[in-house]
């Protein structure tokens, strides 16, 4: 087999086989296929597109670049949970103790973050003694005892997608469709899920600017999940807005306590209930999403998965009083208030500036492995839809040593603020099965 015939292949819209997709894959994780032939392959694929048979060989040929994770020492359905990203999207805090409490293990390995804040792991590494590292032993004793472990990637996951990402990078090449897709499916599968719920996200705070876009994006992987035997879910939501008011990650995860207390923000809530209710069908224990919602919805506001929580962060080395009081989470030095300078109703607030607001404050990296700081971050006051008056409070900055003024203009250029009342923004616009 040749590359080049694939190339040539691709760029004539033709399909490729599982043996040369298998052949691409493997040479590439070796070592023994260039990246400028990937390269041009990358950009014949980005015009020319997949059908749905190469994309999930696409999909399994990563999977088998390198090590899977063996989850079947666990009890029960594997569910996993992805999200595109947003800004404030603080949902596996969530919705890994409410589902665990009603008995879905989360067997769950997250990632760190590039960008305005730092992923999963690094808002559970701001829990005073949080360890995202445990043995394999410990990680299926946790799943098996308490239902719910989280840790950071470790071993050799899909290295053919670590190196198609890196190249993609620089080659223009990552907003394709079937590449993101099978690059997000591959990870899923090679981490041992059984199925798997997707949170979509759309708007202009997202990956996936455009709703057709982000359907498009969400079917594709649905069908991956179905030629690959792992029962797969997609909800479309809102990211127009930051989800929530909290963005920094230990506020974050005082958001997430405050939810699990049964009184977090209603967008949050209702989108954490919403993903955990598939993800408690699929796992097998409720009969229908709609009985699924009604029953989590008590389960919150009972205060099981809150507990649940205490269980989790306990048997991973956290602090587990942070439960009953959020201000043992690190804080920040100085709050600064930021105030309206003028009257009307909150339009527009553009997700993407808050994030990069919250990143100038040091809760997100420019590069890998910088240092972030955990304190630091934005608290909305006003969200789309809210009356805001001139002198009001609309955002507090929580600040350390770094000056914070330009933070502090972003934020206010990411508000519209316009004379009538808006529509209210959707918060869930599918659900693709
Ligand atoms: N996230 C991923 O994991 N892969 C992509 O290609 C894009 C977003």
């Amino acid at each position: 087999m040749r590359v080049v015939d694939m190339i040539h292949k691709k760029r004539n819209g033709f399909s490729l086989s599982k043996q040369e997709i298998d052949f691409i894959i493997k040479g590439y994780t070796d070592g023994s296929i260039p990246d400028y032939q990937i390269a041009a392959l990358l950009m014949a694929i980005y015009y020319k597109g997949m059908n749905e048979q190469e994309v999930s060989d696409l999909t399994i040929a990563m999977v088998n670049s390198g090590d899977t994770i063996d989850l079947s020492p666990i009890k029960g359905i594997k569910v996993d949970k992805h999200s595109t990203g947003g800004v404030g999207d603080k949902t596996s805090l969530i919705l890994g103790p409410l589902v665990a409490s009603v008995g879905v293990p989360v067997a769950k390995m997250s990632g760190r973050g590039l960008g305005h804040t730092g992923g999963t792991i690094d808002k559970l590494e701001s829990i005073p003694g949080f360890k995202i590292e445990l043995t394999a032993g410990q990680f299926i004793q946790n799943v098996n005892r308490i239902k719910i472990a989280i840790v950071g990637q470790s071993g050799n996951l899909t290295p053919a997608d670590k190196k198609l990402y890196a190249l993609r990078d620089v080659t223009a090449t990552v907003d394709s469709i079937p590449l993101i897709a099978s690059s997000i499916m591959s990870k899923k599968i090679a981490s041992g899920a059984d199925a798997i719920v997707l949170d979509v996200k759309t708007g202009s705070g997202a990956f996936m600017k455009s709703l057709s876009d982000a359907k498009q994006l969400a079917r594709v992987m649905v069908e991956i999940g179905k030629r690959l035997n792992r029962k797969t879910i997609a909800v479309i939501s809102d990211m127009n807005q930051p989800l929530g008011y909290e963005i920094g990650n230990a506020l974050e995860v005082k958001e997430a306590i405050e939810t699990l207390q049964g009184r977090g923000p209603d967008d949050l809530t209702e989108i954490c209930l919403t993903l955990s209710s598939h993800m408690a069908v699929l796992g097998g224990i409720y009969h229908d999403f709609e009985e699924a919602h009604r029953e989590l919805e008590k389960i919150l506001r009972s205060g099981k998965a809150l507990e649940t929580m205490k269980q989790f962060i306990e048997a991973q080395g956290g602090l587990p009083d942070v439960v009953e009081n959020v201000q043992k989470l690190p804080q920040a030095r100085s709050q600064v208030e930021v105030i309206a300078s003028e009257s009307g109703y909150v339009h527009f607030i553009d997700a993407e500036s808050v994030g990069l607001a919250v990143m100038l404050l040091g809760a997100g990296r420019k590069i890998k492995d910088e240092k972030i700081d955990y304190a630091v971050g934005i608290t909305l006051k006003k969200k789309v839809g809210d009356q805001v008056r001139k002198g009001d409070i609309f955002a507090i900055l929580h600040t350390n040593n770094r000056d914070h003024r330009e933070s502090e203009e972003l934020l206010r250029h990411a508000y519209k603020v316009k004379a009538e009342k808006p529509d209210q923004l959707p918060l869930i616009y599918d659900i693709i099965k």
